[in-house]
């Protein structure tokens, strides 16, 4: 699995604004946009173009558009925070949801909704989901993509522990992972540390 750190210097400032337990609500999904606008930014460099011909004032050129619209599919709840950040830059993409929550016991991902094109056959897949930690949650939608034919998914993540790295190497499914940071681990209730707590209570607050 090829996995890329984005090294950036206005993305380690908005992964430090996340990160700070001040940080309000508004100001999180803000940061989180901004970052999510880097890291879709660098999940989209594989997406295959097509040559398309242009005039412009002056003469004929070569330009490109997208080959294939991706499928974007951030997983709920904190996925969401992603979703503007990816429809900016793919404005046609197809957006499908995966609604998956994680037991707090048994830290294994319960599904909630699944609303996903049958057959993802030859589309580019960007899964979106701001926390890495087991990396059961992305296991269980990457394995439903993967099974309705989608292949080489981007998974995009802001912060990734070792383990759940390893689970999805591991999973010998063919992936990217496009991070913000790898973090040094899980504690005994598998939050990621430092990390930046729960990303879907930061986001929406807790239900
Ligand atoms: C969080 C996070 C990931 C998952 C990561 O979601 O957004 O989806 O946990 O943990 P894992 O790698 O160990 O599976 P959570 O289930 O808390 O739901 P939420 O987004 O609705 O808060
Ligand atoms: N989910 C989160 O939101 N944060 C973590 O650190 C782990 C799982």
């Amino acid at each position: 699995m090829q996995v890329d750190v984005l090294d950036h210097p206005l993305a380690a400032v908005a992964l430090t604004i996340l990160r700070d337990e001040s940080t309000s609500r508004p100001t999180f999904r803000a940061a989180l946009h901004d970052l999510a606008m880097m890291l879709v930014y660098e999940a989209a460099r594989t997406l295959p173009t097509t040559p398309v011909t242009v005039r412009t004032p002056l003469a004929e050129t070569t330009g490109a558009r997208l080959a294939v619209e991706p499928v974007v599919v951030p997983v709920l709840r904190a996925g969401l925070g992603m979703l503007p950040a990816a429809h900016a830059f793919v404005p046609d993409a197809v957006s499908a949801f995966i609604g998956l929550a994680r037991d707090e016991e048994t830290f294994q991902p319960t599904v909630y909704l699944e609303s996903v094109p049958a057959d993802l056959t030859g589309r580019p897949v960007l899964l979106l989901d701001p926390m890495l930690a087991t990396g059961g949650s992305a296991l269980h939608a990457l394995r439903l993509l993967a099974n309705r034919g989608a292949r080489g998914i981007v998974v995009v993540s802001v912060v990734s522990a070792p383990e759940g790295i390893a689970a999805l190497e591991a999973s010998g499914l063919d992936l990217r992972l496009v991070t913000a940071a790898v973090d040094d681990g899980l504690n005994d209730t598998a939050y990621i540390v430092p990390g930046l707590g729960d990303a879907g209570d930061r986001l929406f607050g807790a239900v």
